[in-house]
């Protein structure tokens, strides 16, 4: 996400401290433990789910709000957004939400084989040239990633505007053996949108009459 610097960037992200996790490699496998004190019963089996490219949060917000029992990590490689949605998180006061400064290709390194209930891919940036495909984050590598860090019976779900980035991820789910499920190429006009939560780049592209495109898939 290309933004605007910040005024005072810096010292503001420094005030959201407590929802930063800055050495998230020390969390691996502990998730859940290290974080009870968060959730609104401190169960070992509670979820663990995680949005990657968050943007400004609104979406990890309210899933949050609806879910105090599970637990939402927030992975973001924009500074400038993250701050946004930190700050958005602080003001509403929602204890269940921690935010990573960090990049998805790093995840393995971040979760433990089968730590993670559920992957959230929002909007994520379409790479519509050919050439830039691998860098999709639903290109094969990435999927790899998710596989190994999601439970057994975990799952990805995927809303997009873009047919590009729709189309060849299901063609990388079905070449990888993952199960699809929910797939909708207008979500909007779809009996699931009675509890969409939609995202900000959500509002702005149904705003212009883009479809939303949706898809569950399950690993393999
Ligand atoms: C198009 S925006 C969508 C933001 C938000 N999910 C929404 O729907 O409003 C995509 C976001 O993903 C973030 N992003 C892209 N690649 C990423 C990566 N490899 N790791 C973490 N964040 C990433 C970008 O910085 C950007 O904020």
């Amino acid at each position: 996400m290309r933004m605007r610097k910040k005024k005072h960037a810096e010292e503001r992200i420094a005030a959201c401290g407590e929802l930063l996790v800055t050495e998230p490699q020390s969390f691996s496998g502990k998730w859940r433990e290290a974080f009870a004190a968060r959730l609104e019963r401190c169960v070992d089996t509670a979820a663990l789910s995680l949005e990657i490219g968050c943007g400004k949060g609104a979406f990890i917000l309210e899933m949050a709000r609806r879910e105090p029992e599970t637990l939402f990590v927030a992975i973001e490689c924009c500074r400038e957004a993250l701050l946004l949605a930190m700050e958005k998180v602080k003001d509403a006061g929602v204890p269940n939400i921690l935010f990573l400064h960090e990049n998805a290709a790093d995840l393995d390194q971040i979760f433990a084989p089968e730590e993670v209930d559920r992957i959230y891919l929002n909007f994520s940036d379409p790479w519509p040239k050919a050439r830039h495909a691998k860098r999709r984050l639903t290109a094969p590598s990435f999927l790899a990633l998710y596989a190994r860090i999601l439970k057994q019976d975990g799952f990805l779900r995927q809303k997009t505007d873009n047919v590009i980035l729709f189309e060849s991820s299901l063609e990388n789910y079905k070449a990888l053996g993952w199960r699809l499920s929910d797939l909708t190429r207008d979500l909007h006009a779809s009996p699931e949108n009675a509890d969409n939560i939609e995202t900000e780049y959500e509002k702005n592209f149904s705003a212009k009459g883009f479809a939303i495109q949706a898809v569950t898939a399950r690993k393999p």
